[in-house]
Formats: C-alpha cells, sequence, structure tokens
C-alpha cells in the first residue's frame, strides 16, 4: 500500500510530431497553420555546412514567413551563448522560432523563445541552487523543432541543458513551457551523421529510456501541494513506460546498422523515431543517476577531443558522457526493482532473459557499447580516482535528477558507481 500522503496523479503531454523522410520539406507550411509570420531559425555553423539550415530558411521564406538565420549555436551551450542568442531575439521582434539541429540549437531556441518572451536574466531561471529556478510565467512564443541528430529528444522535452564553466557543473533550465509546440522529424536529415556522433547520440537515446523506465514510480513520491510544484520529472508511470519500452527495442536492434551504415534509412529512422518517443517518456517519467554523473563528466574537465567530432574545442559527448555510467548505476539500482530491469534488458537484447540478476542489463549494455565504439568507461574519458570526489560533487549538485532514482543515492554510493565506471570491459 502506498501512503495516503503519496501522489496519486501524473500527466502526459507529448509535443505533436510531424514524422517521416522528407517531412522537413512541409516546415513553411506548418508554421503557417502555427500562424506565426515572422520567425528566428536557430542552427550552428555544422548544420549549415552540411547545407541543411540554408534548404530550411528557403522552404520556410518560400511560404511567406519572413525568417531571419541565427546560426551560431554552440556545441555545448553556455550562459553566454545562450545570452547571445536571447539578445538577437529580444531585438528581432519575431513572433516565433524555429530550430534546427541537434540539441544544442533546439535548446538555444527554447531559452530565446523565453527571454524574448518574459525578459528576465537567463540565470534566474536556471535549477537552483545553481541558479534562481524562477518558473516562466506564462506560455512562450511557439517553437518549432527540427533535430538533425537522433539522440537528446530535445523537441518533445521541457529542458534546456546550459554548460556553467565557472562552476565547473552542467545544468538547464525545466519547466513545461519550455516544450517545442511542434516536432518536424525526418530522417533524411541525419544521413551525414559520422558513426560516432551517431554512436553517442544513440546511446543517450538508450539511456533516457532505460533511466525512465527504471525511475522511481510516481505514487512513491509525496505528493505536492499545488499542481504548480508538480516536478516535470514525475517517475514511472504506465504512459511513460510504452514510449521507453519501444524507445528500448529500437535501440537495441537499429543503433548498431546505424552506426555502421550511416545511408541505412530504416536503421536512421528507427533512431530518429526512437529519440523522440524516448524524449516523450523521460519529458514524464526522468532521467536519474547517469545523466546526474554525466553533467560533472562532461564538465569538470574540457580536455577530451572526441574521434568524429569538429576539433573546434575538446569535450566529452552527451551520450557518452551518460553511458559510461549506465552498467554500475544499473547494477546498484538493480534491488529496488529486478522485474523492471529484466525487461530493459529483454527489450535491449531482443530476446527473453531468463536466469537474470543484477549483471544482466548492465552486460547487454556494455555487449552494445563495445559494438558501437563507445569509450570503455570515465577513464577514458580523462579521469581517475583522484577525480572521483569531484565528480560525486558535481553528481550531487544534480538532485533534480537524484530524486529520481529508484533506490536514495548517497555520495559513497555516486563514488562507489564511478569508481565501478572507470572500466566497463
Ligand atoms: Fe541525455
Amino acid at each position: 500500500m502506498q501512503s495516503p500522503n503519496n501522489e496519486t496523479i501524473f500527466t502526459m503531454e507529448a509535443t505533436p510530431l510531424k514524422y517521416g523522410p522528407g517531412a522537413s520539406e512541409e516546415v513553411g507550411w506548418e508554421l503557417k497553420r502555427m500562424g506565426v509570420g515572422r520567425v528566428m531559425l536557430v542552427s550552428d555553423p555544422g548544420i549549415v555546412r552540411a547545407n541543411i539550415t540554408g534548404r530550411i530558411e528557403e522552404l520556410i521564406a518560400a511560404e511567406g514567413v519572413e525568417v531571419e538565420v541565427w546560426d551560431r549555436s554552440r556545441v555545448e551551450p553556455t550562459e553566454d551563448s545562450f545570452q547571445a542568442a536571447a539578445d538577437f531575439a529580444v531585438d528581432g521582434g519575431f513572433e516565433g522560432f524555429v530550430a534546427v539541429g541537434g540539441g544544442s540549437s533546439i535548446d538555444t531556441a527554447k531559452v530565446s523563445s523565453l527571454i524574448a518572451t518574459h525578459g528576465d536574466e537567463i540565470i534566474d531561471y536556471v535549477n537552483a541552487p545553481v541558479g534562481g529556478g524562477k518558473k516562466p510565467p506564462g506560455p512562450l512564443k511557439p517553437l518549432l523543432a527540427i533535430p538533425t541528430t537522433a539522440g537528446t529528444g530535445a523537441e518533445a522535452t521541457t529542458v534546456a541543458i546550459l554548460d556553467i564553466p565557472e562552476q565547473q557543473v552542467k545544468t538547464g533550465i525545466s519547466h513545461q513551457y519550455l516544450r517545442p509546440d511542434r516536432g518536424v522529424v525526418d530522417p533524411l536529415l541525419t544521413l551525414s551523421m559520422p558513426p560516432e556522433v551517431t554512436s553517442s547520440c544513440g546511446l543517450d537515446v538508450v539511456c533516457h529510456a532505460a533511466e525512465s523506465y527504471l525511475s522511481k514510480p510516481y505514487d512513491a513520491r509525496p505528493r505536492p501541494e499545488s499542481p504548480d510544484d508538480r516536478p516535470p520529472y514525475q517517475g514511472a508511470n504506465p504512459i511513460a513506460d510504452m514510449w521507453s519500452a519501444k524507445a528500448l527495442e529500437y535501440g537495441g536492434n537499429y543503433l548498431r546498422r546505424a552506426v555502421e551504415n550511416g545511408e541505412d534509412l530504416e536503421a536512421r529512422g528507427a533512431m530518429m523515431l526512437g529519440a523522440s518517443l524516448a524524449g516523450v517518456g523521460f519529458g514524464s517519467a526522468g532521467v536519474h543517476i547517469p545523466h546526474a554523473c554525466a553533467y560533472p563528466i562532461a564538465g569538470l574537465k574540457h580536455e577530451w577531443q572526441p574521434p568524429g567530432y569538429p576539433e573546434d574545442h575538446p569535450f566529452v559527448p552527451h551520450g557518452w558522457s551518460v553511458i559510461v555510467t549506465a552498467p554500475a548505476a544499473f547494477r546498484f539500482t538493480y534491488e529496488a526493482d529486478p522485474e523492471r530491469h529484466h525487461r530493459v534488458a529483454g527489450l535491449l537484447s531482443g530476446e527473453k532473459v531468463d536466469s537474470a540478476d543484477e549483471n544482466t542489463l548492465p552486460g547487454v549494455l556494455i555487449q552494445l557499447m563495445k559494438d558501437v565504439g563507445a569509450p570503455r568507461g570515465v577513464r577514458e574519458l580523462g579521469y581517475g580516482e583522484n577525480d572521483i570526489e569531484d565528480l560525486v560533487d558535481g553528481a550531487m549538485k544534480q538532485q533534480r535528477l537524484l530524486v529520481g532514482a529508484p533506490r536514495d543515492v548517497s555520495e559513497e554510493d555516486l563514488a562507489h558507481i564511478i569508481s565501478e565506471s572507470m572500466e566497463n570491459w
């Protein structure tokens, strides 16, 4: 029996999505339907070079919608990079926003719309304790998101992630109003993604889905005082489970193929759809330990030059920063609900899981990591035993995420998880 003071309610909100090869050709039509006449198109230099931004700009203009391009989104957004885009947004008097790119471009558009609609400083809205934790006072201007990677699911989520270099931490702004109004998901836009990017993004999808599926159930948390205090990450619930389960199946079946052959449109499509499905799932249920550890892993040192990414600045790609601690994290969470861990292992492996134990799911994940060329562990990303304390401190700052873990997580637990994750094989 649950305590009578526990939560009894969960909500399911999903971005309306248009999916399919060629879907991005309909961007102008979609914007007209949304009733916006002048938009800021947010993108980044890599997507411009891939000739995607210019094409989208043409398609928008062809429908008579005025469009101005902001193509300076950073791969790892910072407060400064968000601010520069937000200033452009405030000055431009736009009626709406279009994001074309990976999670960073979509997140940049979310924050641009937030500041252009409601003003104030970005840091005021950043999650406490790093920022002020202010809630947006009302809905934002319309945002149409066109992802070009199959990873973050940012088109479906309520968060914008940023790096705060002074505090050596990554955190975010999270609120329902940040969720894009519409997503256009076109697998043709991902065909040129290099295998390493495909690997990192795809493993992020797998972690979104697995962490959501294995998060603390929504009704295991105390009931909030008011609906306003219900957290964006509500915990596992029957509807989020469906989205996460399908994303796990796609990740297990198609990620290897998409990494092996980037032109495999069926695999690209499944991973693209999987990213959106997982985005809806984790937008409702939430992610926890691997993502909490990923923030300091990506934020603490900026020394690792990832293979396959542009060599403009060293950094740890998000999906790889998450996956490296996932096997140990799920070994730790196993006792909270063995049966659900077995189910995740089964969905990912596509096989019936017999005689499973706490090492079954970690084993399935490690095999997938090996097959798609992921780093072996935290050490490969530039960290050693001496860094564990700092990594634990950074992860402990992500209480917003850690409260969603199915077991209480102490500093010692995190130290143990990170140390087990130094080498996964
Ligand atoms: Fe992620």
